[in-house]
């Protein structure tokens, strides 16, 4: 058995049309997404992750990025109810998926988050007040995950689309950070790696067990980790990029449920 389940979603046809906030929409090449999207899987699987695809449609642009539609704990899947209305079709064929592998929660109505924005931390539940998500649905996580001993978080995050465009961990007690978009004295008790000055968007890595997949675009930060001495296999996520997407947003990766859990 894989020590990881990943569930992921090929790249739409209609890519090139995703949402977009905070970047200028500039070409993308989508036959070169979808290439990179199949390194990216290959990373997951040589990490130790079953890789479970969901197919793309044409009609959901940004369907590949499925973080957006859930979080995943050990307990629980939740269903996340995205704040661009146009996203919210891409739920349901994550629910499937999940389906065989957690109970499934889900945010009801007015609530509104991404997963991006949802950083889960060991017990502790980091979100991100962004244009994508609301307080009702910080409000309903709150209330779903406390029975089950997690402590909710919620920071403020500026200057980009989610929070784990600011921050995501590197290991259970250190954060990447760009200090800039998400301020470090909101997350008490971690060390911190900061981005270069020169890479603002270099906040975003995946934890795969004590591995981590990075994108090759930061080869200033990626140094400073290296040096540090995490290991870190980095993959060209450039198509990916354009779309405000990174390498967390591709992926729900958990840990599989094993008899008697
Ligand atoms: N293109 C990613 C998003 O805006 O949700």
């Amino acid at each position: 058995m894989s020590t990881f389940v990943a569930i992921t979603r090929g790249v739409s046809p209609a890519f090139a049309s995703c949402e977009l906030t905070h970047l200028e929409r500039i070409p993308i090449d989508v036959t070169l997404a979808v290439e990179q999207h199949a390194a990216y899987e290959r990373a997951l699987e040589s990490l130790g992750c079953q890789v479970e695809g969901i197919p793309a449609t044409q009609d959901l642009p940004d369907c590949v990025f499925v973080e957006d539609a859930a979080v995943v704990l050990d307990e629980v899947a939740i269903l996340m109810r995205p704040g661009a209305e146009p996203r919210r079709g891409e739920v349901q064929a994550v629910a499937r998926a999940l389906l065989p592998h957690r109970p499934i929660l889900s945010l009801e109505p007015p609530a509104t988050m991404d997963g991006g924005d949802v950083m889960v931390v060991d017990r502790a539940i980091f979100v991100g007040a962004s244009s994508r998500t609301n307080l009702p649905g910080i409000e309903q996580l709150r209330q779903m995950v406390a029975p089950l001993g997690y402590a909710l978080h919620p920071v403020s995050v500026s200057g980009c689309l989610h929070l784990k465009s600011a921050v995501t961990a590197l290991d259970e007690a250190t954060l990447l950070i760009n200090p800039s978009r998400a301020r470090a004295d909101q997350f008490r008790g971690f060390a911190f790696i900061e981005v270069d000055e020169a890479e603002p968007t270099a906040a975003n890595i995946v934890r795969v067990g004590p591995h981590l997949i990075y994108s090759a675009g930061f080869p200033r930060t990626l140094g400073k980790l290296q040096e540090r001495g995490y290991e870190v296999t980095a993959v060209d996520v450039s198509e990916i990029a354009k779309a405000e997407g990174a390498v967390t947003c591709c992926s729900l990766i958990f840990r599989p449920l094993t008899p008697g859990d």
